[in-house]
């Protein structure tokens, strides 16, 4: 949700600005907007609402030279989206600019002080209150004339700072100082690129990406002053700190469409690599187990452990579900797995030898991060399966596994997902190997991961008759997905897929559940898609088709290869590969990602942003 971008050095700042705020679309906004400065104390301020095209446009019109600059997309919290209420926000007399991710809880109370003072306020922000207490403070130091240089304008942010309730991740200008840009983060992250005699600021990584690999993680509390040759970053506890700069691993490449009309699309495609990518180095055939750089505890330590905690928000809590299957059946741990968003406020008995894991793509999910901050100030060891590099919940976690499924921009999860499945199966697979699970059945495990991607290359190969079957479904307004065992959080997965992007109505049970109430919504414009491969349960769910059948039900079956009694009774029938019970989650949520797609293209939807989600949530 929101995204920022700033840059500060001898290019013209708006080219990177526009290009990183395209970057930074898939975040989610509703309007956005960029401020440059040139050396004279020029400062140009445009804004609009809806898309980055829409600032586009408005650029052409009214280009900026200035070689420093900050943007922003908003994702409306305070205030509806309009222009007013767009990104930047102006302080005093114009004298500096702000853009802020993030919520300031207790705006209304500072307004209030501002306004005695003779501020006017411009926009219904809570981020407005920043921009003028920067300017406040500054007005303040410059009276008592203690602090100069630099060092004043940091001195009236840090205060400025310090009299904020809740989160900021803060970019800011000064008119009279276009040398220097000062950017913050408490629970909103921020990342500071190093270039060659200029610096780039943004809310991840990738608008850096084919710009700069030097990348630096603020953490909470750290206040950077930021000049085209230097960064310094202080602590407000610590003072001075030495900033460690990591490689960034995204590549200009992975952000590229290549011939794809959608990300989206794509990233469905992409599920053999970055399944490949996932598993990379974590197989040992020689102890037949699985192996984690991070974990950050030992084997006993692990082999103590009498029960997992997993938490996690929307997909990935989906892939939650599915460990809890994968983990219990290898290794024989109890798993529980929660709602991050109820766990923060709950208070479960949980002893000592309870671990948690969070599973997040974007590691910046605010009811994730608050359920880990929750279970570790209990002191419970916290993990983090999470896929961007740095991000918050990486950062705060004891340890944890990166997916390394690379940049996924589709606001609907897709291939962090399968990766998250893989992840706690290989998860699965090691727990199990520390108690009971035999050599031989660890190798088992071993040689049916290392053909995962090519099984699920093959799922991809329904695509044709996928599109063809969502032609045929895609103007009704309501649909069933129906799954047990294994492929039941698959059809939860399955009908979220389909709702988030085509906004049609899907809801996922499990199959035997629809005796129980749903089968009364069933009629010939519901249609209900089974997931039902070979297992030890498909009588059974065959059994659920025919009573969805008996009531003139429509059918989609996705199953497996081979299957010649489903076609007999389903109106469509989806073939995907045989694979074991544990791995069949991968496979058969190809089909319906694909549905989804097909789906929400057919129905004219922007597939890869759309209406009302973001792809990070950062608010509660
Ligand atoms: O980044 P996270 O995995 O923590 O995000 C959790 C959910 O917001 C996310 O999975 C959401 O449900 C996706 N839009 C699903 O496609």
């Amino acid at each position: 949700m929101c995204g920022i971008v700033g840059y500060i050095g001898q290019r013209t700042a708006v080219d990177f600005l526009l290009e990183g705020l395209r970057r930074l679309e898939y975040r989610g906004y509703d309007s956005a907007g960029l401020v440059t400065l040139d050396e004279n104390g020029r400062m140009d301020v445009v804004k609009a609402t809806g898309r980055i095209d829409a600032l586009a446009e408005k650029l052409e019109e009214t280009p900026l030279r200035g070689s420093v600059g900050i943007g922003h997309t908003r994702w409306a919290t305070h205030g509806p989206p309009t222009v007013e209420n767009a990104h930047p926000h102006l302080g005093g007399e114009n004298v500096l600019a702000i853009v802020h991710n993030g919520v300031v809880e207790n705006y209304q109370s500072l307004k209030d002080q501002l306004i005695d003072h003779g501020y006017h306020f411009r926009s219904a922000t809570d981020s407005e209150v920043i921009a003028h207490l920067i300017d406040f403070h500054l007005q303040q130091l410059g009276e008592q004339g203690d602090a100069t240089g630099d060092q004043r304008y940091v001195t009236a942010v840090e205060e400025s700072l310090s009299q904020l309730r809740g989160t900021y991740g803060l970019v800011v200008l000064f008119r009279d100082r276009p040398q220097i840009m000062i950017a913050a983060r408490l629970g909103s992250p921020l990342v500071v690129g190093i270039g060659s005699g200029e610096h780039f600021v943004a809310s991840d990584g990738s608008p850096l990406a084919g710009y700069t690999d030097k990348i630096v993680y603020l953490a909470d509390h750290q206040v950077a002053l930021i000049r085209a040759d230097s960064l310094k970053v202080t602590h407000r506890d610590e003072g001075h700190v030495k900033h460690r700069v990591e490689k960034l691993q995204i590549h200009a490449s992975n952000l590229d469409l290549e011939d794809y009309p959608h990300y989206m699309l794509k990233e469905i495609f992409e599920q053999p690599n970055s399944l490949r990518d996932t598993m990379r180095g974590r197989l040992c055939e020689d102890n037949a187990t699985a192996v984690f750089g991070g974990l950050n505890l030992t084997a006993q330590q692990l082999r103590q452990v009498n029960r997992i905690l997993l938490t996690a928000c929307g997909t990935s809590w989906h892939a939650g579900l599915v460990g809890e299957y994968v983990i219990e059946e290898m290794s024989r741990v109890p798993v529980e797995v929660e709602y991050a968003s109820e766990l923060r406020y709950r208070n479960p008995p949980v002893d000592h030898k309870t671990i948690l894991f969070a599973i997040t793509q974007s590691g910046e999910t605010a009811d994730t991060l608050a359920a880990l901050r929750e279970m570790k100030r209990k002191g419970h060891p916290t993990l983090a399966i999470c896929n961007v590099v740095g991000s918050t919940i990486a950062q705060e976690a004891d340890g944890g596994i990166y997916l390394h499924a690379g940049p996924e921009v589709g606001v609907a999860s897709t291939k962090a997902y399968t990766s998250q499945l893989l992840v706690l199966t290989m998860l699965a697979l090691y727990f199990g190997r520390l108690r009971h699970l035999s050599y031989e059945a660890g190798r088992r495990i071993i040689r049916a991961l290392q053909e995962l991607p090519d099984r699920v290359a093959e799922s991809l190969n329904c695509n044709d008759e996928v599109r063809r079957i969502a032609s045929k479904y895609c103007h009704e307004n309501n649909f069933l997905y129906l799954g047990r065992q294994y492929n039941f959080p698959t059809a939860l997965e399955g009908a979220l897929k389909l709702k988030e992007i085509s906004y049609i109505h899907a809801e996922g049970y499990p199959a035997a559940e629809m005796k129980h109430g749903p089968i009364a919504l069933v009629d010939e414009h519901t249609p209900s898609v089974f997931i039902m491969p070979r297992d030890f349960v498909y009588d059974k769910v065959m059994a659920n088709l025919e009573e969805i059948k008996a009531r003139g039900g429509p059918v989609i079956a996705i199953v497996g290869e081979g299957d010649t009694r489903v076609a007999e009774l389903a109106d469509d029938v989806i073939y995907v590969p045989n694979v074991e019970p544990f791995l069949q989650p991968f496979v058969t949520i190809v089909p319906l990602q694909l549905l989804s797609y097909h789906v929400a293209v057919m129905r004219g939807c922007d597939v890869d942003k759309p209406r009302n989600l973001a792809k990070s949530v950062t608010v509660e």
